[in-house]
């Protein structure tokens, strides 16, 4: 078993890419959200809870749990031998290996597994995306679409007020006739 932890604030194409192709390389994957209570995320834990899970039912190799604390400790308390992490490019390395060998220093049983994901997601990452979203720029295709909707709810609320009337309107409608 494998886990592959991040933030997934909100979850990219990218991290979508990542657990299709982890999720075929290792038998069960556990997509471990971080509870991280100092940082302030965009959305909250329950919210990106929901979006990974619906992102992933079709998997069914791949559940989805929150941790708190040390990443290798909540991965040695679920059995997990290895962790998945993506490199997109050059500059993701060095981080990811720093990470990595503290990781290893702490427990050296766990094994970090890269992979990269398409090259056409190289350049996606929550941060940016959350920065683009939130100046009210197109997030189309760097996002998965449930994800691109929950973005437009949490900057324009006014486009959930008119998803929902839409909703009420074609019910409505289905009803008469
Ligand atoms: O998606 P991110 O934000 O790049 O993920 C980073 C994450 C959650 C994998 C990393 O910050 C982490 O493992 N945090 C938990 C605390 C921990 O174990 N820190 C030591 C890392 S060497």
């Amino acid at each position: 078993m494998a886990i592959y932890p991040g933030s997934f604030d909100p979850p990219t194409n990218g991290h979508l890419d990542l657990i299709q192709r982890g999720s075929k390389i290792f038998e069960e994957l556990v997509v471990a959200i971080l509870r991280n209570p100092e940082k302030s995320p965009m959305f909250s834990l329950a919210e990106r809870l929901e979006m990974l899970r619906q992102l992933t039912a079709d998997l069914s190799n791949v559940r989805i749990d929150t941790f708190d604390g040390l990443m290798v400790e909540y991965a040695k308390s679920i059995d997990a031998m290895c962790v998945l992490r993506g490199i997109r490019a050059v500059s993701d390395y060095e981080y990811e290996l720093q990470m990595a060998l503290l990781n290893r220093k702490i427990e050296p049983t766990l094994e970090t597994v890269f992979m990269m994901p398409a090259d056409k997601y190289s350049y996606v990452s929550s941060r940016l995306v959350r920065e683009v979203a939130q100046a009210g720029g197109p997030v189309k295709g760097l996002v998965p679409e449930i994800v691109e909707h929950k973005l437009r709810e949490k900057v324009d609320p006014a486009y959930k007020l008119q998803a929902t009337r839409l909703v009420e309107v074609s019910r409505k409608r289905k009803k008469k006739a």
